[in-house]
């Protein structure tokens, strides 16, 4: 009946790409959550598109596996939504992206036609990978209904250190010296400014400052490995590294250490109280007020720079700060406000996507373009990039009938 559908999962998307506009059916995705099967040599789990991430991930720990993915949502959002997403979080410096990690999945497109691409090989060069165009296509394609998706071994040892530091440069060489220190069990590296960590110990209950003092700067590090005793002999030599005065050389910055104040997580409780610092943001900043959201990548070494600038252009107007995955050169830079302003609105948008494309930046690192970023899409992509999207775009769905009006600028369909 050539009907408009919006695809909805968990609902927890920060750009509106689930939300429809005017008269779209919503097909919900919830009651297909069941979790096919685990095959534990291969280590891939394969399960419908409704199943919550973070159930998805308690089946796979209890059989000593772990969902390569994790995010804030987790308690809502949906793993096909993640993949429609080709969602980042915070596992996405040790486990790379969805596109690597999703071997196969089962789509039904605009006509109605079934595509099993539900492969589970981890070797499959037969031409064109047609799965990978569904993973961030936002339902724009066709609607995920299930997924193969690779699984890692859980970790056997993970620690969490919270470092208070001076400035955003000794963020950045904290990060390189965790590179190279810590290598192969380092799992997660993430920052925050000051503002955003008094706003998750103002709003969150239970939330508190483990630190004696107050830094402008905080990094999280996260190290996962299979062997306590190694792993924690790296993560002493690091702290004792980060945490000595330097002579100057190197990448530190001369004199002072490289982090001014940590401390190490005991037990699981305090790991999970130190990673809320993190994780809490979002919500703190929706308790805040209102809050315009933004999600780029750029040059790691510029990234709070974005921040600064912001700040100076919004003055006493706004409340704006950063935080992201310092590791994965993703800064989410947020716009506190009491009650929605035009005219705050007005000086970030475009300003702030101009100055992300004149730095080869992502306008969207890993939110996607939903409905709130369609108009920002050329600022990231080219216009023969776009054009590919927009050919692809009329091959899948002639009719304009899945997910419209989202990721791609309006067009008129064909008759
Ligand atoms: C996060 O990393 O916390 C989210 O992607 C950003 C957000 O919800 O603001
Ligand atoms: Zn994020």
């Amino acid at each position: 009946r050539r009907l408009a559908v919006v695809p909805q999962g968990g609902n927890t998307g920060l750009v509106g790409g689930s939300v429809p506009l005017f008269d779209e059916v919503i097909v919900s995705m919830s009651r297909m959550n069941s979790i096919i099967s685990l095959d534990p040599l291969a280590g891939i789990v394969t399960c419908e598109a409704g199943v919550v991430l973070e159930r998805l991930n308690e089946y796979l720990e209890e059989r000593d596996f772990v969902m390569p993915l994790d995010l804030g949502a987790k308690g809502s959002c949906h793993v096909g939504g993640n993949a429609a997403t080709n969602a980042g979080g915070i596992r996405f410096l040790r486990y790379g992206s969805l596109h690597g990690s999703i071997l196969g999945l089962e789509a039904v497109l605009a006509d109605g036609t079934v595509l099993d691409s539900l492969s589970s090989l981890r070797k499959d060069n037969t031409g064109y990978d047609v799965k990978q165009l569904f993973i961030g296509s936002e339902g724009t394609l066709g609607i995920i209904t299930k997924l193969a998706i690779l699984v890692p071994r859980k970790p056997k040892a993970v620690h969490v250190a919270f470092f208070g530091l001076s400035s955003y440069e000794k963020c950045l060489a904290t990060l390189v010296r965790a590179r190279s220190e810590l290598s192969e069990v380092l799992s997660a590296v993430e920052f925050l400014d000051r503002s955003s960590l008094e706003l998750v110990t103002r709003h969150l209950p239970g939330a508190r400052d483990p630190l004696a003092a107050s830094y402008p700067f905080y990094v999280l590090i996260e190290t996962s490995g299979s062997d306590a005793e190694h792993d924690n002999e790296k993560l002493n030599r690091f702290l004792e590294s980060v945490m000595t005065p330097s002579s100057g050389a190197g990448d530190a910055p001369g004199g002072e250490a490289l982090v001014q104040d940590g401390t190490l997580a005991q037990d699981r409780t305090q790991m999970k109280a130190l990673w809320k610092l993190r994780e809490g943001i979002a919500e703190a900043l929706m308790k805040n007020g209102v809050v315009y959201k933004y999600d780029i990548s750029l040059p790691t070494d510029k990234m709070y720079d974005f921040v600064e600038d912001m700040q100076r252009r919004l003055g006493q107007r706004a409340l704006v700060v950063g935080y992201g995955h310092l590791g994965d050169g993703n800064l989410h830079l947020n716009v506190s406000v009491p009650q929605h302003s035009t005219e705050v609105h007005g000086l970030i948008e475009p300003y702030l996507f101009e100055r992300v494309h004149a730095h080869k930046g992502s306008v969207s690192a890993e939110h996607g373009m939903g409905q709130c970023k369609v108009k920002y899409l050329h600022f990231s992509k080219s216009p023969e990039a776009i054009g590919v999207m927009q050919r692809i775009k009329n091959l899948f769905d002639p009719h304009g009938i899945l997910n419209p009006y989202k990721v791609l600028p309006a067009r008129s369909a064909p008759t």
